[in-house]
């Protein structure tokens, strides 16, 4: 590979000095820099460039691109990657690419901006630091020695089959042109390079939403392979009971983390472990409580893949290895709920049949406990809907890179369309039965129970991607009895 353009080496700096005339991207606990060491540090390197195999995802993002410009003829379209986020001071999230950018362009660097026009499509990324500025061993957020070594844009240009070209070119490129679009709040840098147009700019956010709605079989595979490792990680928790017993909740986030880590870029959201009423907050992501032999545990969590596909997977376990009367009673109609919601799944279904099927389970359900107010067919009625004191959300969502994958399509593409093949979509109906909810018995109390699979719309029905971890109570039982020896 060619050595490194001069453009590589002359990255501008990012900001203007501090006030107190320090360097960006260094800290006050930084020791100073006498020119006799940066002159020193600048010589003596060999040449890091290194040839670097075409990305899978290189053609089926250019196919992707194209169809997105096809939408928007004679534009120009504009999608961040986004850049760091602020954890504490000077210390950042480990960086995550916004969905759109990466589903584009396969780019994962951070502060990349794809601009699509039509049959040009160009990268703008940020090179590797040059040796002779003081970026490489400075910076702490681009530095080659603080955050590891960047691509070059030669290399990242051979990975995705794509043109790409220095960051610190797109202020001019975006300056005049055609009508523009910009993927907004993923970039206050670029946001502020063009004149927003809240019409326009939505609509790009729509379409590129609904472009991701049905996958293709590339994308089905990375999130077959996410719910694969994410089983792996739902069995390293149950290999680990007696810690989970003596450590709680945390030590089942920390178990599953280490998987995703293992196998895979990272979790896809904040693992949910809830044990005893835990269960009963939808997004209990604290992870602090004890996990308490005969109570229920309930673990909603999934594994994002290197390509950022991720899974979303909830079960719900008893903690002492086998589930009591009451508990398999009321876990057995979340199962019956979730079955009928699956195989509500089907092309030209409603995307609201899953959950429409599983309400009228759950409906009739709480009607047979005696707790409905009113009759089942008269809570199921669109206005009353009482029962859901007890449901409190919807069945599905769609799978992808986001978790709530597709957030900006809109409605008729979406929750009121029908389903199509190639679709991904959660089924995972609940019950959750509050601490302090005074209409239920007391044994019902601070009991909840989810069960959710991630399954695919396919030609003649569906198949149920997160299947190899067990849903039917004795199989729950018997897998983990398998697992804790
Ligand atoms: N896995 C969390 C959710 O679907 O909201
Ligand atoms: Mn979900």
């Amino acid at each position: 590979m060619s050595e490194q353009p001069s453009s590589e080496s002359t990255t501008p700096p990012r900001t203007d000095p501090e006030p107190d005339g320090r360097d960006p991207g260094t800290q006050s606990h930084d020791p100073a820099v006498p020119e006799a060491y940066a002159a020193f540090m600048r010589t003596g390197w060999a040449d890091p460039a290194r040839d670097v195999p075409r990305h899978d995802v290189a053609p089926l993002a250019a196919a992707r691109r194209a169809r997105l410009a096809e939408a928007f003829p004679g534009e120009r379209l504009v999608l961040p990657a986004g850049t760091f986020k602020v954890r504490s001071n000077d210390t950042d999230y480990r960086f995550r690419p916004d969905t759109a950018h990466t589903y584009f362009s396969g780019n994962q660097t951070t502060d990349a901006v794809l601009v699509v026009e039509d049959d040009r499509h160009v990268l703008y990324a940020r090179p590797r630091s040059g040796r002779d500025s003081d970026e490489f061993f400075r910076d702490r957020q681009y530095g080659a020695l603080w955050a590891g070594e960047r691509p070059s844009l030669e290399e990242v240009a051979a990975s995705l089959d794509l043109e790409v070209r220095h960051v610190a070119d797109l202020p001019e490129a975006l300056a005049a042109g055609p009508k523009t679009r910009v993927h907004r709040g993923v970039s206050a840098d670029v946001d502020r390079l063009v004149e927003g147009d809240d019409t326009a700019d939505a609509d790009l956010a729509r379409v590129v939403s609904e472009m991701r709605l049905v996958k293709d079989d590339w994308e089905v595979a990375q999130l077959q392979e996410a719910c694969d490792v994410t089983t792996l990680g739902f069995e390293d928790s149950v290999r680990e009971w007696d810690r989970v017993l003596e450590h709680g909740e945390r030590w089942i986030e920390g178990t599953f983390f280490r998987r995703a880590r293992a196998m895979g870029n990272d979790i896809g959201y904040d693992s949910i472990v809830g044990a005893g009423s835990h269960a009963t907050t939808l997004h209990w992501i604290d992870n602090t409580g004890p996990v308490v032999p005969g109570e229920l545990l309930l673990l909603d969590m999934g594994v994002e893949g290197r390509n950022l596909y991720t899974a979303d997977v909830t079960r719900t376990l008893p903690v002492s290895g086998t589930f009591t009367d009451l508990q398999r009673d009321l876990y057995e109609l979340v199962l019956a709920a979730q079955q009928r919601g699956i195989e509500a799944v089907r092309p030209g279904a409603a995307f609201l049949a899953a959950h429409e099927a599983a309400m009228e389970v759950l409906a009739h359900g709480l009607a047979d406990l005696g707790l409905l107010p009113v009759s089942a067919e008269e809570a199921l009625d669109p206005s009353s809907k009482v029962y859901a004191r007890w449901t409190l959300h919807g069945t599905s969502h769609m799978l992808g890179m986001d978790v709530h994958d597709c957030g900006r399509a809109a409605p008729e593409a979406y929750t009121k369309a029908e389903l199509a093949e190639g679709m991904v979509l959660t089924v995972e109906p609940g019950l959750y039965f509050q601490a302090d909810d005074l209409l239920v018995p007391e044994e019902l109390r601070g009991i909840g129970i989810r069960i959710e699979d991630d399954v695919l719309v396919t030609a003649d029905g569906s198949r149920n991607l997160s299947a190899a971890l067990p849903r039917a109570s004795h199989d729950v039982e018997e897998w983990m009895g398998r697992l804790r020896g």
